[in-house]
């Protein structure tokens, strides 16, 4: 978590100041408990830090104008050592106001080096870790005159999981970063470079990038660029283009970002799926880097993410053990990464990830590529670090998902674990190339359907009117039913703040059916009545729920009339395949959380104490 910019443009461009708030409000999802912006002007360091919102810092620099300048880096924090005040706010300057730094991580190591420091006489006044960086860097830059160097010396200290950008008082024009286990992308201007946590932080400037590998460092003019390595090795990596348009990162008329985000579903299933199909009839992944004999000999797929990804995983697994015969265990990461997993060569780890830098999904992949297992990963963000220490990739072209809490990704996800599953079958020979296209066709008719749901979200959110006072609300679901319930729960925790459960239908009567009372809302996520052995099962568990008073809210296929009977509303949505139903079924339940948070005035796109990217464990 963490947003951070930094930006050096040329000798006439004074605009440096716009270019970093600018990007500050692309990166604010990211964290929001307080934000700050740096420059360098006149052989001097001038910086403006706020807790809260963006816009405190927004409405400071009204009142006190920053100077015009070429150079400046900003942050926008999720707080991890120390509260969100504003001498806790980066940037960090250093004790002889030389040098400021912004940090995206931890520094674990951070108490004995402030105790070096202190034997030096410095003394920090903030409660942070990257405050200590800042100081380090001044004593190094004292030595060395320059600031590149003074960031390599620095850097060896460190311990734990850093991004830094950092700009000196004689370095005017000049903007020095580093990366370890935090995110960074550099972004290729025209006289003019940027580096950011993510290409969000540049894509309305440029669609040119380079991604930053570990340990890796860069320090950028506005003419230059130039990448090492920490212990010195220079790099020289190709750019990438950033194919996420423009307006795809503003909320395009919609109040919220959510909103405009669960209307942006129905493309990103389609795009997800575009250009999947060679010539030959194969499917095609990103960037494939794994011996397609040894996707042959996989016994056992482990889906490794957090939190929505999680959810989606749990939904591919009905596919992908159904298509492909092979086991697949789903597991939360940071389950994962501290027991002790089986994992061999044959076994393929697959990371499903929207922003590609979750750390309890890294620390798991990196964990399973220890023990010698593939690991391919499912991720919306191009450049990020799960993608690149990745075997393979696939991408969900979801474009930038800015409401922390995800909608878009998650039918994504779904979609390319569908791809996946498909891909394998086929390799594996499991379904002939004639069946992979049926199910394609099927996945195509998709975003019409999503659609449909869509346009009737009014439905929706008048029900959520009505229920605008309730304190808990259950969500039951069967199959692929069951992850799309607690997806349903997850989102009205999320943004409603409301308890919230999701159950597996059949294991209501083992306990949870002890909830339910007078008016208690249930919502039931029922299967196709073309399924009738499942449905008949979901209508058992109806009339249960119904039976001791429940509110039950179905969602059901159009012509379901069974349902009508028990149901005390009916949220329709259109006939489709059994494992493709969480594509339609998940967005009425979406639509009810953001309505439910709307009606509740919350705020919808940056709720209480979450981050869009967990970047520590
Ligand atoms: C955070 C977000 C969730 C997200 C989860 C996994 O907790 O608030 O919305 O589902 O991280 O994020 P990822 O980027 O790995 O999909």
């Amino acid at each position: 978590m963490c947003g951070i910019i930094g930006y050096a443009g040329g000798e006439n461009s004074a605009r440096a100041v716009d270019v970093v708030l600018e990007s500050l409000a692309r990166l604010e999802y990211r964290g929001y408990d307080s934000a700050g912006i740096a420059i360098v002007a006149d052989g001097e360091i001038v910086q403006v830090k706020k807790a809260g919102k963006l816009q405190g810092l927004l409405d400071e620099l009204d009142k006190h104008p920053l100077p015009p300048t070429s150079t400046a880096i900003g942050h926008t924090r999720w707080a991890t050592h120390g509260s969100p005040t504003d001498a806790n706010a980066h940037p960090h300057m250093s004790f002889d106001g030389r040098v400021t730094v912004v940090h995206n991580g931890i520094v674990e190591n951070h108490g004995e080096l402030a105790r070096g420091l202190a034997e030096r006489g410095i003394q920090p006044i903030s409660e942070t870790d990257t405050e200590i960086v800042a100081h380090l860097l001044a004593l190094a830059l004292a030595d060395t005159g320059d600031l590149t160097e003074a960031m390599r010396m620095t850097v060896r200290e460190l311990e734990g999981s850093f991004t830094l950008v950092a700009v000196a008082a004689d370095s005017p024009g000049t903007v020095v970063a580093a990366r370890r286990n935090a995110p960074l992308v550099v972004g290729l201007g025209d006289g003019e470079n940027f580096v950011g946590s993510d290409v969000a932080a540049f894509v309305s400037r440029t669609q040119r990038a380079i991604e930053m590998g570990q340990d890796e460092m860069v320090t950028i003019r506005p003419d230059s660029v130039s990448i090492q390595t920490f212990d010195g090795t220079p790099v020289d990596r190709a750019e990438f283009h950033v194919d996420w348009n423009v307006d795809a990162a503003v909320k395009g008329g919609f109040d919220t970002f959510m909103e405009k985000e669960i209307h942006d579903q129905p493309s990103a299933v389609r795009d997800t799926l575009l250009g999947r199909m060679s010539p030959s009839g194969s499917l095609q992944l990103d960037e494939l880097r794994i011996d397609e004999s040894i996707l042959r000999r996989i016994d056992k797929i482990i889906v490794v993410a957090c939190g929505t990804a999680a959810y989606a995983g749990h939904v591919a697994k009905y596919a992908v053990e159904h298509w492909c015969r092979i086991p697949v265990e789903v597991e939360l990461a940071h389950e994962f990464r501290y027991r002790d997993p089986v994992v061999s060569e044959k076994t393929l780890v697959v990371a499903i990830t929207q922003s590609g830098e979750t750390m309890d999904t890294l620390m798991a992949i990196r964990h399973a590529k220890d023990q010698g297992a593939k690991i391919l990963a499912i991720v919306n963000t191009h450049g990020s670090t799960i993608a690149r220490e990745s075997d393979a990739v696939l991408y969900t072209h979801a474009g930038p998902e800015v409401a922390v809490a995800s909608t878009k990704a998650f039918v994504a996800q779904i979609t390319a674990a569908y791809l996946l599953g498909l891909y394998l079958a086929q390799l594996r020979g499991n379904k002939y190339s004639d069946e992979v296209v049926t199910y394609l066709d099927e996945l195509m008719k998709m975003p019409d359907r999503v659609a449909e749901v869509i346009a009737r979200a009014d439905e929706i959110k008048a029900l959520a009117r009505d229920m605008k006072d309730v304190t808990s609300v259950l969500f039951l679901g069967r199959h692929v039913g069951y992850p799309v319930a607690l997806e349903g729960a997850l989102k009205l925790k999320e943004l409603a703040y409301i308890h919230a459960e999701g159950f597996a239908a059949g294991e209501l009567k083992h306990g949870p059916i002890a909830l339910v009372e007078d008016g208690q809302p249930v919502f039931l996520i029922v299967p196709t009545p073309r399924r009738p052995l499942l449905h008949a099962k979901v209508m058992s568990n109806l009339r249960e729920v119904s039976a001791r008073g429940a509110r039950v809210l179905c969602i059901a296929e159009e012509g379901d009339t069974a349902v009508d009977e028990f149901a005390h509303a009916v949220f329709r949505i259109p006939e489709t395949p059994t494992l493709l139903h969480p594509l339609v079924s998940v967005v009425p339940l979406q639509i009810f959380a953001l309505a439910l948070a709307t009606e509740k005035g919350l705020n919808v796109d940056q709720p209480r104490n979450l981050a869009k990217s967990v970047t520590v464990e």
